[in-house]
């Protein structure tokens, strides 16, 4: 059965960390479905780290709609959401027809837009239309030429700030809110005045769940922000995997070298990655 809305605010009840990371393709989705995740995000960091694009804001809303689509089509448990790019929600209409895509033709779960302020009036028009929102508040990478890349609301008066944005996007109907760099304490108070769940990114051990970027956890590059924790090698062990295939092919063992690795089922239409 498929993760909903109220089972991760059920997660948060029981005191049961939620387990999230991002995912942009089938691969990603399948792997991580397999592995437990409750919760999916086709986050518009696939700018950067499927596209080798330098920030989100050259994202687009075909690009997140054809991302989302292909994640929902491999994975069956997980909730996915999916982020909202930069410039598809400044107004309710824009939101709406934006949101309504990412629905209606990817099937997604739920959408995340980042903000509070003027966004909170564009939570309570999705969500009253039916569209699940999630929030992100601190660091938000669409604004990041404003505010930089740094842990955000260190000082009180935008602390005050962003825990009366978090209450804002809950009372506007966000079913969770992501925390990202914000100071550990902060998080853990948020997290304490909140009914819904807070997912945090750089934001400590207070938060009722975690997200990270997919690249991040399996190791897929040489580099990963200071808050990302690496729980694999993924690159070194496909280049291995790769540099086998690519001395086989000059040495002339392949193909007739037999199997290498263990066998792979027969592939009968796409479906059956
Ligand atoms: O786009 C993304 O991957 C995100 C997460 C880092 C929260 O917004």
């Amino acid at each position: 059965m498929q993760t909903t809305i109220a089972d991760l605010a059920a997660m948060k009840s029981r005191g049961e960390p939620i387990a999230m990371l991002t995912a942009y393709d089938a691969p990603s989705a399948m792997i991580s479905e397999r592995a437990g995740a409750q919760a999916l995000l086709v986050g518009d960091s696939l700018g950067m780290v499927v596209y080798g694009l330098p920030t989100t804001l050259a994202v687009t809303l075909d690009m997140m709609v054809a991302h989302a689509a292909a994640v929902v089509r491999s994975s069956e448990r997980p909730l996915i959401v999916a982020d909202l790019p930069f410039l598809t929600y400044f107004d309710e209409a824009t939101a709406i027809a934006s949101a309504g895509r990412l629905f209606a033709e990817a099937g997604v779960g739920a959408v995340k837009l980042e903000g509070g302020g003027d966004m909170i009036r564009i939570v309570a028009r999705l969500t009253s239309l039916g569209m699940p929102v999630m929030g992100h508040l601190g660091y938000t990478p669409q604004s990041t030429h404003q505010i930089g890349l740094k842990v955000q609301a260190r000082g009180e008066t935008q602390a005050t700030q962003l825990m009366e944005d978090a209450l804002a996007l809950q009372a506007a109907g966000a079913f969770a809110v992501v925390l990202e760099l914000v100071p550990a304490a902060l998080a853990a108070a948020v997290t304490r005045a909140l009914s819904i769940p807070t997912i945090g990114i750089g934001a400590g051990t207070g938060c009722d769940g975690q997200i990270q970027v997919w690249h991040d956890v399996v190791g897929l590059y040489p580099t990963s922000p200071r808050h990302a924790t690496r729980f694999g090698e993924a690159a070194t062990s496909m280049e291995a995997t790769v540099r086998r295939y690519v001395d086989s092919v000059r040495s002339g063992a392949f193909p007739n070298c037999g199997p290498v690795g263990t066998k792979p089922k027969p592939v009968k239409s796409g479906a059956d990655y």
